[in-house]
């Protein structure tokens, strides 16, 4: 992959990529939804790529998932559906169009090429992992079956489609606590998030939960102290902490939830003062539309989701490299386990 200057160089040869205030302004639209946490000049900047995107994007038939943690000018700019990993896995069922960008991470994409394999389903950036995708493989599923004969294995969507193949069901952070509740044995394994699995033992006494011992990079940097100083200095804050952080930390917050969760909870809440105890564009992206919301408070970025820029965007439209491939053997195994996960939920949800 190019880096980023090589890239714009490259594509400013096909592309008039030059700041724009007049394009800027021509799209005051787009921009008026990100305002609260850009400024105008680097609208002006971004305005050519968000336009030449959307353009591009029309042309090759293309549709544009993006995830919660995505930088604003993704997010509001190009995007055609944001959302959590559970949301974006059920719009990929649901993708008519050609190509399908998945404004994410590797796992993200496999998953919609796993449920719409017919789509060319590209990724901007190969390298865009996940430090809980990385911390196992199929391997450590056999090891923790032949270590709980019988129970089954719930693996979290953050995987790779040989370790879904390898699991019994999936799940995402808004439908964990669903689907382990839904287990039929008294034991139950859920990998790869060691932290996840102990904050759903904490909401499922009546199960025993084993996990594997993978963390996130972002949501474990969060310490229990930090918090409860914040709230010392911040009295009146509310928060809000995805269930990825340490059990202690979940146990500090007001509510713990998805990326989604995390905005439901927001939006009907409106806290005069809110900390996202999460990945740093998730304040960023509901600023705008929550203006009587303070955001405070530090926050962690994923150097995996940011690997994913306008310029890789557009790169990969116009050349339609990035194409993710799975095995179709994996994929019809990991489909099963994705495709369970989603039917039961969408069952338990009514
Ligand atoms: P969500 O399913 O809550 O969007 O989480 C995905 C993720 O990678 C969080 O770190
Ligand atoms: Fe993976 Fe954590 Fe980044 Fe989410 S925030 S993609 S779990 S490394």
């Amino acid at each position: 992959m190019l880096d980023q200057i090589a890239l714009r160089a490259e594509l400013a040869d096909h592309y008039d990529l030059a700041p724009s205030a007049d394009l800027a302004a021509e799209m005051s639209g787009i921009y008026a939804r990100m305002d609260r946490v850009m400024s105008p000049p680097d609208w002006a900047i971004f305005a050519p790529y968000v336009a030449a995107i959307r353009k591009l994007k029309a042309e090759r038939n293309a549709v544009i998932l993006a995830h919660n943690y995505m930088t604003p000018e993704i997010y509001h700019g190009i995007a055609d559906v944001v959302g959590d990993s559970l949301q974006l896995a059920i719009e990929a069922t649901k993708v008519e169009a050609d190509v399908i960008v998945q404004c994410g991470v590797h796992f993200m994409a496999e998953t919609s090429k796993i449920l719409n394999p017919a789509k060319t389903v590209l990724i901007p950036d190969m390298a865009a992992g996940c430090s809980l995708a990385e911390s196992i493989t199929a391997a450590g599923i056999a090891e923790m079956r032949a270590k709980y004969p019988g129970a089954p294995v719930v693996t979290y969507v953050n995987t790779t489609a040989e370790v879904k193949a390898a699991s019994d069901i999936c799940c995402t952070s808004s439908n964990a606590v669903q689907i382990v509740r839904a287990m039929e044995s008294d034991t139950v394994i859920m990998t790869p998030d060691k932290y996840l699995a102990q904050n759903i033992a904490s909401q499922v006494p009546e199960k025993q939960i084993v996990w594997w011992e993978g963390s996130c990079i972002v949501h474990e940097q969060y310490t229990a102290t930090d918090l409860r100083e914040f709230r010392d200095w911040n009295p009146g804050t509310r928060i809000i902490a995805h269930p990825e952080c340490p059990p202690d930390v979940v146990a500090e917050a007001d509510f713990s939830g998805s990326t989604s969760g995390i905005i439901d909870y927001v939006t009907a809440e409106r806290p005069e003062k809110a900390m996202l105890v999460t990945e740093c564009s998730m304040a960023s992206n509901i600023s705008d539309a929550l203006p009587d919301v303070d955001f405070v408070g530090p926050c962690n970025m994923c150097p995996y989701m940011k690997k994913i820029t306008l310029e890789k965007v557009l790169w990969s439209l116009h050349t339609m490299e990035g194409a993710v491939e799975v095995d179709p053997a994996v994929a019809d195994k990991a489909r099963v386990a994705v495709q369970r996960m989603i039917d039961l939920s969408a069952r338990l949800n009514g």
